[in-house]
């Protein structure tokens, strides 16, 4: 499989470039079927992306954004109030929801159930059914996934060891984090692998050991289960590692598929 692997100097320019490549698959899946359907990322990582995808929608390379083609779903989310501050989706209301011209139909975030995370999984999973009904394939297959990544190799809320990292059938499932104990709903890995487009976004220091195992192997031991974010397997998507320099530094080694974002 071959590596694309996109770093950009700093966590600024990540976010620039990020927007970028949205902007750029968004005119692309317009123009290919008359709209985007993108899962969006949670985390904090993506924030400054989501901001400046709204501050320069209007001079995407197809032209403008037409905002009504394009739909938001999201990767994960926790179960906690859309005011809170670790809402996933509130994050996104304010970074770009709030700021640009999208149908407010366009928009569906995963139901909170604190009490009942596996209720919100199987609504969100009936959301998606409905909204690619018309595909011939059971998956839905998403123009763009967004992804963060942990330091431990977590992506979405698809954790280390977590039985739901097998399941072939289910959309999305409940699921909690290992430390806090937080319900969440994820998208699960057949309907991740099955996007058009994966872009997995990493910044900071504190990533640089897992992003290099995760892009290149490194310190993985033979036999050793994988992590998460090393079971994203595109089944006929691309899939492109975005970071900044803090987060790859050993990409400066790579002497091929590093696009430099300056
Ligand atoms: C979540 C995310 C999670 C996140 C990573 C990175 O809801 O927490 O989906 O997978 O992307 O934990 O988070 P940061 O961007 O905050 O480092």
């Amino acid at each position: 499989m071959s590596i694309r692997l996109g770093v950009a100097p700093d966590a600024a320019l990540l976010a620039e470039a990020v927007a970028a490549e949205f902007l750029r698959l968004a005119s692309e899946a317009i123009a290919r079927h008359g709209a985007f359907r993108v899962s969006l990322a949670g985390g904090e990582t993506p924030r400054t992306a989501y901001e400046r995808i709204a501050a320069t929608w209007r001079k995407a390379p197809g032209g403008a954004i037409p905002w009504d083609r394009v739909h938001l779903y999201w990767s994960d989310e926790r179960m906690v109030p859309r005011d809170d501050p670790r809402s996933n989706f509130g994050m996104a209301r304010a970074a770009l929801i709030s700021r640009v011209p999208i149908p407010a139909e366009n928009v569906h975030p995963v139901g909170i159930d604190a009490a009942n995370p596996g209720a919100a999984a199987a609504d969100y999973e009936q959301t998606l059914r409905a909204a690619f009904a018309g595909e011939s394939k059971a998956l839905p297959r998403f123009d763009l996934i967004l992804l963060g990544m942990g330091a431990d190799g977590h992506t979405a809320s698809l954790f280390p060891g977590a039985p739901l990292l097998d399941e072939q059938a289910r959309l999305a499932l409940a699921a909690r984090h290992p430390e806090t104990g937080e319900p969440r709903v994820t998208l699960t890995l057949p309907v991740i692998n099955n996007a058009a487009a994966t872009i997995v976004i990493a910044s900071g220091g504190a990533k640089t050991a897992m992003l290099d195992r995760a892009v290149r192997g490194t310190g993985r031991r033979e036999g050793e289960p994988l992590l998460p974010i090393e079971r994203l397997r595109p089944a006929s998507g691309i899939l492109l590692w975005m970071a900044d320099a803090a987060a790859a530094p050993w990409a400066a080694s790579l002497v091929y598929r590093v696009t430099t974002y300056c």
